[in-house]
């Protein structure tokens, strides 16, 4: 089957690592090991410089057509004063929003040569593998009321409220069974029961999904406190994370520091399974944002684009032996002690975003 990806390469850095994704495409075709079709779209001040929108409505149902989404990253100081609706992350939260994209992955992998990189000691992180699930369209960051009052005697009370019903449990639970039987089948869910009723509703929730749908999968529960404890004492007790959206929020960052730098970690959002064509919406992206400091000199590391697009190979077309491969060269690369800036040893020579895509698929050549 061909797959159709739309391509939103965006500002800064973005186009220079999409063009390493374009590059991969290329080379994955031509050796016929997969059959893509791409098509390019604006977001962000790109879209803004031509069209006045952070994203344009022509370029919003080619989104909802596509397979899925390769998305680089947005904003930049040329667009600080653009009016608030228009501007750049407008375009990616009108992405998330429209498209449904309530699952946010986010892996936290440490490549053997790059675990001195980490804020931890390398026997704590060598090898690690994990995977944080982050409820993403609800929870406190959404939850009505949400006010700042007035109380008249020199006081202010801030409300925010964390609202969760069964349904985003039950769907976000899925995704991250799903997710563990494709890997070492271990689901761990952290929420803080002992004093959030949002916490025992989870809690309940994803006990029931796993004792219905996923028996064959192990599920531990964490409360979300002493689990961010073991995140940093002993990661590689865990497979897949489960958690709401703040949790999950600064779960993800903090094991994205396990690994080294930002240029390194991948993401991706997923959707409800779509009732016509039964696949999942979904939408790749780097963590890492458009680096305006470095962009147009060559220097962005492209590795954490190339990665989102091997979460799309395994997660939206099963193609889950390429992304492995890719993962191989990338560490074999990595461990040849080509470097881009954000991860060289001091002294050496720094490779750039190019050097870097053309030695990966060298090195896929070869396996
Ligand atoms: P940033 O992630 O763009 O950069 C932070 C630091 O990391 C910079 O020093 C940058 O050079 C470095 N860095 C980031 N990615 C790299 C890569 N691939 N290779 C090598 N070095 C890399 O975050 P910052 O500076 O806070 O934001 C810059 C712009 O990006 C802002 O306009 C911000 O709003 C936007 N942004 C967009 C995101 C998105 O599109 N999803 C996410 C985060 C920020
Ligand atoms: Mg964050």
């Amino acid at each position: 089957a061909t797959h159709k990806l739309l391509l939103l390469p965006g500002d800064g850095i973005g186009p220079e690592v999409m063009a390493e994704v374009k590059r991969l495409i290329g080379w994955l075709n031509a050796k016929g090991l997969a059959s893509f079709e791409t098509e390019d779209g604006l977001v962000g001040g790109a879209a803004y410089d031509a069209h006045g929108a952070s994203i344009s409505e022509a370029d919003m149902t080619k989104a909802k057509a596509a397979d899925a989404i390769i998305f680089g990253a947005v904003g930049g100081p040329k667009w600080d004063g653009v009016p608030y609706d228009v501007r750049p992350e407008a375009g990616l939260l009108r992405l998330r929003k429209d498209l449904g994209l309530f699952a946010n992955l986010r892996p936290a992998v440490c490549y053997p040569a790059l675990a001195d990189a980490s804020s931890l000691k390398r026997e704590i992180v060598e090898g690690l593998d994990i995977m944080i699930v982050r409820e993403l369209t609800g929870g406190v960051y959404f939850g009505e009321p949400k006010t700042i009052t007035d109380l008249g005697n020199g006081q202010k009370r801030a409300i925010d409220t964390q609202v969760y019903d069964t349904y985003e449990i039950e769907r976000i639970a899925r995704v991250a069974f799903d997710l563990a039987r494709k890997r070492r089948n271990k689901v761990t869910s952290m929420e803080k029961r002992n004093v959030m009723k949002s916490g025992v509703l989870w809690n309940e929730v994803v006990t029931s999904v796993h004792v219905r749908e996923y028996k064959d999968v192990t599920l531990e529960h964490q409360l979300a406190d002493s689990g961010g404890m073991n995140l940093v004492k002993y990661p590689k007790m865990f497979d897949v994370i489960v958690t709401d959206n703040l949790f999950g929020d600064m779960l993800s960052d903090i094991a994205a520091m396990l690994t080294g730098s930002l240029g390194m970690l991948p993401s991706a959002s997923l959707g409800e399974v779509d009732a016509k064509t039964h696949k999942r919406r979904a939408l790749y992206e780097p963590v890492h944002g458009s680096a305006p400091d470095i962009a147009g000199k060559g220097l962005a590391n492209p590795i954490a684009m190339l990665t989102s697009f091997g979460m799309a190979l395994r997660y939206s077309f099963d193609l889950g032996a390429l992304a492995d491969k890719l993962d191989a060269a990338i560490a074999a690369v990595l461990a040849s002690g080509l470097r881009t800036a954000d991860i060289k040893a001091e002294g050496s020579t720094p490779a750039s975003t190019t050097q870097m895509g053309e030695a990966i698929i060298k090195e896929l050549e070869k396996l």
